[in-house]
């Protein structure tokens, strides 16, 4: 509750975590298992309008576009969508929606909020049937991770979940984003799923993430933190957050900096228990977070009661 009062204010900091996680924390520091190796400078003390800036000036959207090798001499220039995912969408989408997994959003009767806003974006296979008072019943757009497409108990050919909206999916690639190594080396082999989903769909607006925006997102992270982050990519939430605030107006998200609701229950859709899910392990979790928070402009009360975050669109900020 402490740490939650701080996050609230933003000043939380690693130090104040669960000493197991701390020690998940350490064994990623050490493994760096992705090779970064931060070249940027630390620049902590940004107000939210030179954040926003640093954001609008650097944040490129870019997905798989079949030009570079290897996919080049693969065929994915025919293969991936004509249309690129940042013109897919109407230009003048007013706010968005993005919808974190935290258990916490159980109970919260957000659902109607949420369908009321132009897009909605939600993660991998969060469900909406059964949940639609808390959730909502709306999806434009799914960002999935390379275990969603490659682990069987998803189901992800044939599963509802993944039909008639937007798909974006992502995987671990080195930091170097070195797309010959990543394509033989994946974290999960996305690339064949990928590939027979876009023969089979040809018409459903579907894409990769290019590694190169995935660790952008970092180097900022990293840029705008005193404290050293994990080496790993950020979670699905933040890369959704940062997608959505290039194409939309106004972005809403919910449930991502934790409301008076927080659980440890890792999923609302799942009866499984875990702080890392909300405070981080693996991905620079925790320090997304606050970064977020400082960008907020909405309330405390909606943030506080709602687990409610605003953040304005990046198109519109004026630098
Ligand atoms: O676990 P999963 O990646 O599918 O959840 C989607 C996103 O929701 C996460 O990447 C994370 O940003 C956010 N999340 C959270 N707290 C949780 C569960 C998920 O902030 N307890």
């Amino acid at each position: 509750r402490a740490l939650l009062r701080r996050l609230w204010k933003g000043d939380a900091s690693a130090r104040m975590l669960h000493p197991r996680l701390q020690k998940a924390m350490g064994a990623y520091l050490r493994a760096n298992k992705h090779g970064v190796r931060f070249r940027g400078r630390r620049a902590a003390g940004r107000s939210r309008t030179e954040l926003l800036c640093a954001l609008r000036g650097r944040v490129q959207v870019r997905t798989l576009d079949g030009t570079e090798p290897p996919f080049s001499a693969l065929g994915w220039r025919a293969l991936v969508p004509p249309v690129p995912l940042s013109r897919l969408l109407p230009r003048g989408l007013r706010t968005c929606a993005v919808v974190t997994s935290a258990g916490a959003i159980l109970n919260s009767s957000l659902g109607e909020e949420i369908d009321s806003h132009d897009a909605v974006l939600r993660f991998n296979s969060a469900p909406t049937r059964g949940y639609e008072k808390d959730v909502g019943n709306k999806t434009t757009l799914r960002i999935i991770n390379s275990q969603i497409l490659t682990n069987p108990s998803y189901h992800f050919m044939d599963s509802a979940l993944y039909k008639d909206v937007i798909l974006v999916a992502w995987d671990p690639a080195p930091y170097s984003a070195n797309l010959n190594l990543w394509y033989k080396r994946p974290d999960y082999n996305l690339f064949t799923p990928y590939v027979q989903h876009r023969q089979r769909n040809p018409n459903q607006p579907f894409y990769i993430l290019h590694p190169k925006f995935i660790w952008q997102l970092w180097d900022i992270i990293q840029e705008n933190t005193k404290e050293k982050i994990q080496p790993n990519p950020p979670s699905s939430g933040f890369i959704g957050i940062l997608l959505m605030m290039n194409l939309c107006g106004e972005v809403h998200v919910y449930e991502y900096v934790p409301s008076v609701r927080q659980t440890d229950l890792c999923h609302y859709h799942e009866p499984y228990h875990d702080a890392a899910c909300t405070l981080g392990a693996y991905h620079p979790l925790l320090y997304e977070k606050l970064l977020v928070q400082r960008l907020n402009v909405g309330s405390q009360g909606d943030l506080h009661r709602k687990g409610k975050v605003v953040l304005p669109g990046l198109q519109a900020v004026r630098c």
